[in-house]
């Protein structure tokens, strides 16, 4: 199954795109193998160096390793249709903006912490890890759970790991998988 996946998730670019962009998907099978804490640290290396706005660096990120208490916390609060498939991805990483700062509010936050976790992911992927996003849990929820600062704002949840083996997975979460990749034909125009 996971190689059929892989197949369909594969995409043709008549163009020279780099393969990690190209390789990558939002699995909803992770393997419970564990990431390297030297891979772990590159991933953050290569965040720290994302373009942001005044360069105010508006992000911050908790990582949770399965088992722990604050994986069973942050867990909780994912909607059931996430909680379905995330049960044994190694890491859940909560990626929080700061919405103000040392000079007051920071309106593009939210845009800078969406680079930083652009650059987190295809890193990732560089590495052979793979990650899924997900705007679906309970922000106020895990905010409490976790004590986060009052001004770290929970975003979103990434899921990042090695790729699952695509057994035991419930048909409801195997259909979403089999679903070949699909976007946009016509995303720009040149203008003159
Ligand atoms: C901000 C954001 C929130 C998302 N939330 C969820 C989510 O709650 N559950 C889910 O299964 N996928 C979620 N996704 C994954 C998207 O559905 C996925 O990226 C999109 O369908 C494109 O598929 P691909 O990443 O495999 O190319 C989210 C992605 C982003 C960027």
């Amino acid at each position: 199954m996971k190689d059929k996946i892989l197949k369909i998730k594969d995409k043709q670019e008549a163009h020279p795109v780099a393969e990690f962009f190209l390789k990558r998907f939002s699995p909803r099978s992770f393997s419970s193998k564990k990431i390297p804490v030297a891979d772990l640290e590159t991933v953050f290396a290569a965040v720290r160096w994302t373009p942001s706005s005044y360069n105010r660096q508006p992000w911050y990120f908790y990582v949770a390793e399965e088992g722990s208490s604050s994986y069973k916390k942050i867990l909780s609060t994912l909607s059931d249709s996430n909680k379905v498939w995330v049960q044994k991805v190694p890491i859940l990483i909560l990626a929080c903006y700061i919405a103000k700062d040392e000079y007051g509010q920071n309106s593009y936050a939210q845009y800078d912490l969406g680079q930083s976790v652009a650059t987190l992911v295809y890193q990732a992927q560089i590495l052979g890890l793979y990650s899924h996003q997900m705007a679906g849990f309970d922000k106020k929820k895990v905010s409490e759970l976790l004590s986060l600062p009052e001004d770290h704002k929970p975003w979103v949840v990434i899921a990042l790991g090695y790729l699952g083996s695509y057994d035991n997975l419930p048909e409801e979460v195997l259909s979403k998988e089999l679903l070949p990749p699909k976007r946009k034909d016509q995303i720009y125009t040149v203008l003159k």
